[in-house]
């Protein structure tokens, strides 16, 4: 019998590595995870140690391994790699590792981001780059670096995105792909290359950054020392990969215009795949390049979607959380059957979910959030239905805006902690005014990058074909009557937001 073949994805995660194993059908074998450390030296900065990752990955790939059954280590023939995007570590002319990264969530760039969005100014970023710049991204936080830490930037080599540095750390190859490189501040999205304008303008050298080849491409083999570790067969190949969220939409099958998916965690992110290039005006969404070659994305970013719910049960739903309790069921279940008992629109209040600033498609960090129009006769059932309207709103905002680019939205593939409920499924479907549909498994961001894998070493024609092959739908829900009632609410909603966005503590 000819030995099977497997293929290994690994996501590099902000608290864990995630490490999956599919067949060349790309049915998932085994999957494991390992966790690693996070350090806050100080109030919105987030590090950490690289040297962590290597250790969460190989720890996660041997339980994987492990659980994929005896020799699964000798069939493995390809990796895959995804991460946490943005991220920036420097490497030194010897290649060692000169700092602790600084994370996507790490804020402490914030006057580099506001110098630059005055000088080379917001309209340049989007011509060179198709994007506004976030204190999250690389390029500031090597700004910052270069004005704080001037002895260490001066030893500055190489920089590279979290999962480039797993890559570097298993092949020596220092080499990057179009997806993550779209989230650093410094990278052409429209023409898939580094700008070297903005480079020039800014004043960071173009040979700082590794080179790019496309996300499926195995653009680096194992090494010797890293296959010992890792328990697999030194030079096979290893992926381009993706950016955690391009290498989640594949993972959902997200790869063709018009379907669109969105994850509701305690951000929401909507993300939709373009077969050609398109930003928005103002940079109201990300506008990056896809890990499909030859496709990009818009990306919607909202900071506070589950979290906003969560922040509600925990502080002004209490109660339900004690009804929950003695029913035996989820206080999300009791908020989702308040909000389902009132009437679409909670009778004039409005939900502003901005409890942590705005990114999209509303980029402003400072604004918050809020219930206006409260009245005597509200009762609890009318503010859980606000509470799950604003956010769905927050979230159609981003949809609204694909629209407005010319991108169809017929339909939503919804995952997350959000798509669990019936209800919040229903006024997606609603307010979104698209088809909502579920997925039979949720994979995750380490399938899409194990389908690249696979998708590089021949095992299918393309990224489309592999997730047309992979990934299955398991139940659609239609927008029902409630469509027409929410379009009021909806302009209610955006009214109020434009008044929070003068509000400042
Ligand atoms: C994407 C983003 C996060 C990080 C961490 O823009 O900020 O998804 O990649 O997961």
């Amino acid at each position: 019998m000819a030995q099977r073949e497997l293929f290994l994805g690994l996501d590099l995660g902000t608290t864990s590595t995630k490490a999956i194993v599919i067949d060349a059908l790309g049915v998932l074998v085994a999957e494991a995870v390992a966790d690693h450390p996070v350090s806050y030296p100080r109030t919105g900065w987030s590090e950490q140690d690289p040297e962590d990752w290597w250790r969460s990955c190989t720890a996660a790939t041997q339980l994987a391994l492990a659980q994929a059954g005896s020799n699964a280590g000798d069939c493995v023939v390809a990796i895959g790699l995804s991460g946490q995007m943005h991220g920036l570590v420097t490497l030194d002319a010897t290649l060692a590792v000169i700092r602790p990264c600084m994370l996507w969530n790490d804020s402490r760039s914030a006057d580099v981001c506001d110098r630059w969005m005055r000088n080379p100014g917001l309209a340049t970023l989007l011509k060179t780059t198709g994007n506004r710049v976030f204190p999250g991204f690389q390029a500031p936080k090597l700004q910052w670096m270069k004005e704080h830490e001037p002895a260490a930037f001066a030893r500055v080599s190489h920089v590279l995105l979290p999962k480039d540095w797993l890559r570097f750390r298993m092949s020596g190859v220092l080499m990057s792909e179009p997806s993550d490189a779209s989230g650093t501040g410094v990278f052409d999205c429209a023409n898939r290359t580094w700008s070297t304008a903005l480079l020039q303008m800014l004043g960071f050298a173009r040979a700082l950054f590794p080179d790019i080849a496309e996300s499926p491409v195995h653009s680096s083999t194992l090494s010797v020392v890293a296959a010992r570790a890792l328990g697999l067969r030194a030079g096979i190949g290893i992926a381009g990969g993706a950016g955690d969220q391009a290498a989640g939409a594949i993972g959902s099958g997200i790869v063709e215009e018009g379907t669109v998916s969105c994850v509701i965690g305690t951000s929401g992110v909507v993300f939709a795949p373009s077969a050609t290039w398109r930003a928005t005006p103002n940079g109201e969404l990300h506008a990056f390049c896809h890990a499909v070659p030859g496709k990009w994305h818009l990306m919607g970013v909202m900071l506070s979607a589950g979290g906003s719910l969560r922040w509600f049960r925990d502080h002004l739903a209490t109660d339900a959380v004690v009804e929950a309790k003695a029913l035996g069921v989820d206080p999300y279940d009791i908020l989702a059957t308040r909000a389902e008992r009132a009437i679409p629109g909670a009778r004039g209040l409005v939900f502003l979910p901005y409890l942590t600033g705005e990114r999209c498609p509303i980029p402003d960090a400072a604004m918050r959030g809020g219930f206006l129009g409260l009245d005597v006769s509200h009762t609890k059932d009318d503010i859980a239905r606000a509470v799950f309207e604003g956010i769905t709103f927050g979230l159609a905002g981003n949809i609204a805006v694909l629209r407005a680019l010319g991108l169809k939205v017929d339909r939503v593939r919804l995952s997350g902690g959000g798509a669990k409920s019936a209800f919040w499924r229903q006024l997606c479907a609603d307010a979104f005014d698209a088809e909502v549909a579920l997925l039979e498994t949720e994979a995750g961001a380490a399938m899409g990058a194990a389908i690249l894998a696979a998708v590089g070493a021949g095992a299918f024609a393309s990224v489309e074909a592999a997730c047309a092959a992979t990934v299955k739908e398991r139940a659609c829900i239609a927008p029902g009557v409630n469509a027409s009632h929410l379009a009021r609410a909806h302009a209610k909603f955006d009214e109020a937001t434009r008044h929070a966005q003068g509000y400042r503590h």
